[in-house]
């Protein structure tokens, strides 16, 4: 086995390979990194090679390569020129398997490779095995989760100390939960990759990472938690991916999810995965979704699955996935939030809007002790199209009472 990238996640998996019970099944014959003098450790036995060069890999008899540095280029590359050459390749990398996964598992068909990526979804919880493996015998219909755990800590502080997003991402950053460009956990692209590779296992969708629509947790602030507790919910950041009459809805955004709901119980690094059959209704995969060790079990499970498979892999496809019209709306209840500079009429102009779009309001919540300059008050609103609703929204978002955009987010257990 040839470990690339020795970061969090290569040098976790170096740690187990290295262990009595491994060693007799694995023998690690490269370390590649970059700059492999500051990586160099004593632990790695003396015969390993440390390179920083692909093509020592490439040309060395390595069985397997393990990709752990992340990102589409070079690992891409590597990825693909090493399957050519017929070694099978075990990564943790959710972009390169969400934007170009389709590709590389036929190149590895081709090529009699394997090509495993169990530890690219919610890091060391088995979802991905489990859903193909063990939910095999099921039509699966939807999966949902929450796959970040960035956008959760961020969440669970705005929430238990009252601050800002801004605060919240800031303190994040400071205790190495969030990176200096926190874009992709926030805005939602690490989740979408992960929903992407969810919805091609357990639905055997065809889907491709910009046709799921990302709704970014910023706008998110102290007052809608508690609105979002008036109404006996909180607020998660909720990938998920449900086909119903040949459309897929998919999306990532955040939602308000019940207090007593599993959604409400997953703090920090913990991830939740949830598929609904046709046939054997909801099963839940819980545990920790990131951190060098769980995501390090996961590819060492993914190893000793492709050392103990006694067949080579077979290079006819296997059945062919779905394509279906991918729709960015949800059919929910809605919650939706206003921060205005407070006069006579507001609530009339905005029920107006909504009425036009036909959509009924079911409850209108506003909380003492706010500034009348700066008054977030919230809507919610019955079961309607998020699409529709966002048109209301835009229109509202001209009047010159507003402070900020109005913010929407669908009831997950409302949801069509
Ligand atoms: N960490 C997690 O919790 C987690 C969970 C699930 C999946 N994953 C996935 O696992 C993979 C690895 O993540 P990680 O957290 O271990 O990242 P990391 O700590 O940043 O490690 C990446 C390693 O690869 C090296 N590297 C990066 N680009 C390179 C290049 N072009 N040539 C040579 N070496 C290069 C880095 O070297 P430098 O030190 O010089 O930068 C670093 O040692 C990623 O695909 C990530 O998405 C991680």
């Amino acid at each position: 086995v040839a470990i690339a990238g020795f970061g969090m996640v290569g040098s976790a998996v170096a740690k187990i390979l290295t262990q009595q019970e491994y060693a007799q099944l694995f023998r690690i014959t490269h370390v590649l990194n970059r700059r492999i003098a500051e990586k160099r450790v004593a632990w790695i036995p003396e015969d390993v090679i440390w390179t920083e060069a692909f093509e020592e890999v490439l040309a060395s008899d390595v069985d397997i390569v393990v990709e752990l540095i992340g990102g589409l280029t070079p690992a891409g590359d590597w990825v693909k020129r090493a399957l050519a050459a017929g070694k099978s390749v075990v990564t943790a990398n959710k972009q390169l398997i969400a934007a170009e996964g389709l590709e590389l598992s036929a190149l590895a068909r081709a090529h009699r490779a394997h090509l495993a990526f169990g530890a690219s979804v919610a890091g060391g919880i088995p979802v991905l095995s489990g859903l193909q493996g063990g939910l095999a015998g099921d039509r699966l219909a939807k999966v949902s989760g929450i796959l970040n755990g960035t956008c959760n800590y961020i969440l669970t502080r705005v929430e238990s100390e009252g601050v800002s997003f801004a605060q919240a991402l800031a303190e994040a950053q400071r205790a190495g939960f969030a990176e200096a460009d926190p874009s992709s956990d926030v805005d939602g692209a690490d989740a979408r990759a992960k929903i992407v590779i969810l919805a091609r296992v357990a639905l055997r969708a065809h889907i491709e990472p910009e046709e799921v629509v990302c709704r970014s947790i910023r706008p998110i602030s102290a007052a809608d938690f508690c609105y979002a507790h008036e109404l006996g919910c909180t607020i998660r950041q909720i990938a998920s991916a449900a086909v119903h009459d040949n459309v897929l809805h998919t999306s990532v955004q955040p939602m308000l999810v019940g207090r007593n709901s599993p959604y409400a119980r997953v703090d920090g690094a913990q991830n939740l995965v949830v598929s609904t059959g046709c046939f054997g209704g909801e099963t839940s995969f819980s545990g920790t979704g990131a951190g060098g060790g769980p995501t390090a079990v996961a590819v060492v499970s993914d190893l000793v699955a492709i050392a103990g498979s006694e067949q080579v892999p077979a290079t006819s496809a296997p059945p062919a996935l779905r394509r279906f019209t991918v729709s960015a709306d949800t059919l929910a209840a809605h919650y939706t939030r206003f921060l205005v500079n407070d006069r006579p009429g507001i609530l009339a102009k905005i029920t107006a809007v909504f009425a036009e779009h036909g959509m009924n309001v079911d409850a209108v919540l506003q909380l003492p002790g706010f500034s009348k300059q700066a008054l977030p008050f919230a809507i919610t609103v019955e079961p309607c199209s998020q699409l529709i609703l966002a048109e209301a929204l835009h229109q509202l978002r001209a009047l010159e009472f507003m402070i900020e955009p109005p913010l929407c987010m669908p009831f997950l257990e409302r949801t069509a």
